[in-house]
């Protein structure tokens, strides 16, 4: 007895004890295509400005988004997310679906100089509105049903200009049902839809409020957004988002919501996204810059362990510098 328990027969760090045992066994693997890479794209610049919030990711012009497409394009990354944002808000959001919007032409000149990069459009109004919020605001109130109106218009306008897909954010209710059908109406069957459809209410949104200029807003979004809290309502709206016709479901913020992730993932067949969102970017920028952690491995945890949760893709203000290096 005291003999096997000297001679140590089971003895774990056998299948640690170097680098090419280690890489030999890795289950989880990061590699460009399961990176989605967002970019702000801003109407009232002319060259490419970093964002206050958010240090190392950029507002670009058109062209100096070209610019970043390509090197993003040269590190392997086949996916962007498109933000704009407007030179012009409105109470209606009227700029969001102008076929000149600031959207509208990066799509265009995007897909023209880059025609395989798969691209996405967020689709939501607090980008637009004066106000702020993600819908129309009727006698104080979002009206839904009104706010749904303009995100066929919106989606109708990226599909003229090309677009891969588009991802509703704003938490309407019916809002896949609504884009879809608005799609197939005018014969855009090609164009996916990817749905936030687990997008809770978290404060760590914060920094890009500020990136896309909606920090005019002063309220929350409690009533559309889940309640973190909420573990079962996040399985039933993305059923409900599939049946509507989402293609792919979005899970936000991201390293906080793994059980969610995993829960879905042992649930539905559709590709989950997280989305590792700009508070959670910043959380490990700042603590990289005060020297308390290592950046890069930070990131990678993080992405790893979304991948092992079950996320078949990323998005991540990161992707790009990850994949740099
Ligand atoms: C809404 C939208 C938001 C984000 C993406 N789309 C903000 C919000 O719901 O307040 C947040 C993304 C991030 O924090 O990185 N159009």
């Amino acid at each position: 007895m005291g003999m096997i328990e000297k001679e140590s027969i089971v003895r774990f760090h056998r299948m640690r004890k170097n680098s090419t045992i280690r890489e030999l066994l890795q289950e989880t693997t990061l590699n460009p295509e399961d990176f989605i890479m967002p970019f702000f794209v801003c109407e009232d610049t002319s060259q490419e400005k970093e964002i206050s919030s958010l240090p190392g990711v950029y507002n670009y012009s058109i062209e100096s988004l070209k610019k970043a497409v390509h090197s993003a394009r040269d590190v392997g990354i086949k996916a962007i997310l498109l933000f704009g944002i407007p030179s012009k808000k409105s109470h209606n959001a009227a700029e969001a679906y102008s076929p000149k919007g600031i959207v509208q032409k990066a799509i265009k000149e995007i897909k023209q100089n880059f025609p395989d990069m798969y691209i996405i459009a967020d689709c939501c109004l607090c980008e637009y509105t004066d106000h702020g919020h993600c819908g129309i605001v009727s006698n104080g109130s979002l009206d839904n049903d009104a706010t749904l109106n303009i995100l066929n218009k919106i989606s109708g306008s990226y599909a003229e200009a090309g677009v891969d897909c588009i991802a509703p954010s704003g938490m309407m209710d019916g809002m896949v049902a609504s884009i879809r059908h608005a799609l197939n109406k005018k014969a855009y069957t090609q164009v996916s839809i990817m749905s936030y459809a687990a997008k809770f209410a978290s404060a760590f949104y914060g920094p890009f409020r500020d990136a896309a200029g909606t920090d005019n807003f002063s309220g929350d979004r409690k009533h559309h957004q889940i309640n973190p809290s909420q573990r079962s309502e996040a399985l039933i709206e993305t059923k409900q988002d599939i049946n509507e016709g989402a293609d792919f479901i979005i899970v936000k913020p991201a390293t906080h919501y793994q059980d969610i992730i995993r829960d879905l993932s042992n649930t539905i067949k559709q590709p989950i996204v997280a989305y590792h969102v700009s508070g959670e970017y910043a959380m490990i920028k700042h603590a990289a810059t005060a020297q308390i952690l290592n950046e890069r491995d930070a990131f990678e945890e993080h992405f790893i362990s979304l991948k092992r949760s079950g996320a078949r893709l990323i998005i991540s203000y990161y992707a790009y510098d990850y994949l740099r290096k």
